[in-house]
Order: C-alpha cells, then sequence, then structure tokens
C-alpha cells in the first residue's frame, strides 16, 4: 500500500517516526508530505531516516516535482493520511483551497482520506471544527480519533492523537489493506443503537442509545482485520468504513437480522439497548387523547443475546450490561444466566454512558475482570476488541490466531 503521510504542525506531530514505522512494519511504502509548522515540531531528518525516502514539503520545488510532481503523488497515493491533523488543515480542505503540497495533494487525489486530528480540547469542540468535522465525514474522509486524556498544554479532555498503533491498524485495514491484525480472517457480528417498538404509526417506545459505542466496537474490529457485518438500530451515525450495514428498527427485525448474520461468526457482541418489552399490538390509527389516563399492554421482546448465546453452534459471545446500580453484581447476574463467555459491564445515566463520545467498562468472565477507567468510546472499543480477542483465542482455540502467542490475563 502506498501511503502519502501528511504532517502538520502540532504537537503530536513528535509521533509521528513511530507511526511511519507502524506503518511499513504492516508493508507500507511510506512518502511523507509535511506543512511548514510542522518542521517546528518534528524534523525532516528523523522522517527521511525512517521512511526511507526525501521528505516534501514545497509545492515549489522544482527538483523534486520533476522526480514526482504533485499530481503524480496524488494518483500514487493509495491513501492520504494525515497525522496530526490540526485544525487549521481541516479548515482548508473543508474550503477546498490548496496553498501548499499537502493540501493541493488532498484536493487532487482520487484515493480514501483519513485525518487524525490532534488539538487542544477546546479547540476540537469549537462549533467551527465540529461543523469541519462533520462536513469532512460527510464527503467520505475517514477521522481517525481524537482520544480523550492529558493533554501536552496541560488540560484534560477530548483532542488528543490517537496512538500510532491504532492509526496505524485502522488505516491499513479501512482502505482495502484488510487481513492484518488480531481479527485477521475472522467473523464479527456486532448490534449497536436503539430499538424502536411502534405503538401506533406516529409513536414507538425507545431509550437513549446512540449507538456510538457499538459503531465504535464494529470499527475497532475492522481495524484489526475481522470481517465485520453491524446491525443497527436507528441512529445518526456514519457507516463505519469497512462493515457491512444491516439497518433494522424492531427488536424482532434485530433478531432476524442478527440470526441471519451468525452462521459461522466467530465472535457476537451485542451492544445494542434493544427493548425489553413492545406494545402487544400496534394500533393502526393514530391514538386519540380522550381520556384522561391510558395504559398500554405490553410484552416480552426476545432476547437476541441469550438466544445466541444459546445456539448448539454459538459463536465467542460478548453481552454488555447497562446499570444504573450494582453495575457488577447485575452483570455477573446477566453472564451467567445468559451463558456468556464475556460480559461489559457499564454505568448509564443522564451523565454516563448513553449518548457520549466517552464510556468507561468492567469487563467480566468466569473467574476474571478488567476495569477500564473512563476514555473515547473509540479507545474503549480497541481495548475491549484486543481483550475479546485475547480470551477468544483462549477459549476456542489458539491454533487459528494469527501470529501471535497467547497471554491470558486473569488478574
Ligand atoms: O449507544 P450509546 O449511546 O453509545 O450507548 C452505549 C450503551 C450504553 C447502549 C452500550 O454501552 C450498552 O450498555 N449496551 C447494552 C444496553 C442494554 O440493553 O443493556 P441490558 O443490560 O438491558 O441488556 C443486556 C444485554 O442483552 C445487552 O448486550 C443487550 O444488547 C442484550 N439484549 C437485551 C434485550 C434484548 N431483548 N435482547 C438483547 O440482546
Amino acid at each position: 500500500m502506498n501511503i502519502v503521510l501528511g504532517i502538520t504542525g502540532g504537537i503530536a506531530a513528535y509521533k509521528a517516526p513511530d507511526l511511519v514505522r507502524r506503518l511499513r512494519e504492516r508493508g507500507a511504502e511510506v512518502q511523507i508530505v509535511m506543512t511548514n509548522s510542522a518542521e517546528e515540531f518534528v524534523t525532516s531528518t528523523a522522517l527521511q531516516a525512517v521512511s526511507g525516502k526525501p521528505i516534501r514539503s514545497n509545492l515549489w520545488d522544482k527538483e523534486a516535482e520533476a522526480a514526482m510532481s504533485h499530481i503524480e503523488l496524488a494518483r500514487w497515493a493509495d491513501v492520504v493520511l494525515i497525522a496530526p491533523a490540526t485544525a487549521e488543515v481541516m479548515a482548508r480542505i473543508v474550503s477546498g483551497g490548496a496553498p501548499d503540497l499537502l493540501t493541493t495533494i488532498c484536493l487532487a487525489t482520487e484515493a480514501p482520506i483519513a485525518l487524525a486530528p490532534a488539538m487542544n480540547r477546546v479547540m476540537w469542540s469549537n462549533l467551527a471544527t465540529q461543523a469541519n468535522r462533520e462536513v469532512l465525514e460527510h464527503r467520505g474522509i475517514h477521522i481517525i480519533g481524537p482520544g480523550i486524556g492529558s493533554q501536552a498544554c496541560g488540560e484534560e479532555g477530548a483532542g488528543r492523537m490517537l496512538e500510532p498503533d491504532l492509526i496505524a491498524a485502522t488505516v491499513f485495514n479501512l482502505t482495502g489493506g484488510k487481513g492484518q491484525g488480531l481479527l485477521e480472517g475472522k467473523k464479527v457480528v456486532v448490534t449497536a443503537g436503539p430499538t424502536r417498538e411502534p405503538i401506533d404509526p406516529v409513536r414507538y417506545i425507545t431509550n437513549r442509545s446512540s449507538g456510538k459505542m457499538g459503531y465504535a466496537i464494529a470499527g475497532a474490529a475492522v481495524a484489526q482485520g475481522a470481517d465485520v457485518v453491524l446491525v443497527s438500530g436507528p441512529v445518526n451515525l456514519r457507516e463505519p468504513p469497512g462493515t457491512e450495514v444491516v439497518n433494522v428498527e424492531s427488536a424482532e427485525e434485530m433478531y432476524a437480522a442478527t440470526h441471519a448474520a451468525i452462521e459461522d461468526a466467530d465472535i457476537f457482541i451485542a451492544a445494542a439497548a434493544v427493548a425489553d418489552y413492545r406494545p402487544v399490538a400496534v394500533v393502526k390509527q393514530k391514538i386519540k387523547k380522550n381520556d384522561e389516563a391510558m395504559s398500554l399492554e405490553l410484552t416480552r421482546c426476545p432476547d437476541i443475546l441469550a438466544s445466541i448465546a444459546a445456539l448448539d453452534v454459538a459463536p465467542f459471545t460478548v453481552g454488555f450490561a447497562a446499570e444504573t446500580e450494582n453495575v457488577v453484581e447485575y452483570a455477573r447476574g446477566k453472564l451467567e444466566k445468559k451463558n456468556l463467555d464475556m460480559i461489559i459491564a457499564n454505568r448509564v445515566g443522564r451523565d454516563c454512558g448513553f449518548d457520549r463520545d466517552d464510556n468507561s467498562a468492567i469487563v467480566l468472565w468466569d473467574g476474571g475482570e478488567r476495569e477500564f477507567p473512563t476514555s473515547s468510546k473509540v479507545e474503549l472499543a480497541r481495548n475491549l476488541i484486543e481483550l475479546a480477542a485475547e480470551h477468544f483465542y483462549a477459549e476456542r482455540g489458539s491454533e487459528t490466531q494469527p501470529g501471535l502467542t497467547v497471554i491470558t490475563n486473569n488478574d
């Protein structure tokens, strides 16, 4: 894979040599294109040494352009990755401006473009930056991260560039280099989002799930080389690149779509917030408000997770437990009752779990547990997929694991 790696002027540029190494380890040819401000944070000498190619930075460099012009570079790229991507370069790409070599390549390439944003948390949450992110995503540009945590400026929040190995794995698998990573050759089915249980033609019962956790899980599985089917309730999210998405509305539809996808699946992860109950009957016309009170008769929805775990040939089955109290106790109960291989317990409420970019979790399995403190859902999903893969191979046979030694941590 030919990668044009754009480096722009942020402190996270110090991670660029490591990122180049990670991309080259996966067999990529990397041509670095730096902006002038990137040179303030990382030297072209170091980058040339790790990439093995002269660094490009100037659109008007006659000698370099004679060797490979900016148009040839744009055609050569199988993917253009910008890491770190500053707020400035995001804005420039949105506007279609091309004042330097990197943005000119972005304008001239037909290859997929991926950005790994890195900036101060206030700059990231600024409405202008968020509007630019939305436009970029709408145009099909992959936004990888950012992560949440302590920042170089001393603040804490969303805006850190994700770690180089995660960026490399994501880029590689999102853009056709599929087939590398912990889940190479494995099929993973994920459910995500809420369900809607109709009451009448205009009303339904639903919940506050945004789908962000499940979509991040699906993306993390793709980044580890898996073939991913994402069965999604109604959400407002872009489909994670590289996944096959099956859109559904109700719990019954999700049940049917999940069972249709599950044959030959290796791992099933149920991140969806599926309704437990639905109205017994859907009223044909809009219900009128004639009486002071009314009641709805509800009946149980099928339990998708329990039904998959009960299959004769069940995949490695991972549930979520959304709890407002006694999180670990209730989750362990669900692990046992539904006969799961693993359960991811997360506290939910007005200010945690649902419809946010961050989450924390305690993962439980027979005889062990591991806690993950609050991080972005993207980072948490990456950790959860690594842990699930580790246990999957430990339980289902490490001989199928691509080139890795299994270390099971039961502490
Ligand atoms: O979507 P987000 O806004 O990002 O929020 C993420 C999340 C909080 C929804 C997610 O992290 C989460 O906890 N998902 C599971 C929500 C849930 O329904 O939990 P539960 O404890 O009620 O259900 C336990 C498990 O059974 C879940 O894996 C659920 O998918 C599954 N289930 C539940 C009911 C049902 N009828 N069928 C099921 O498969």
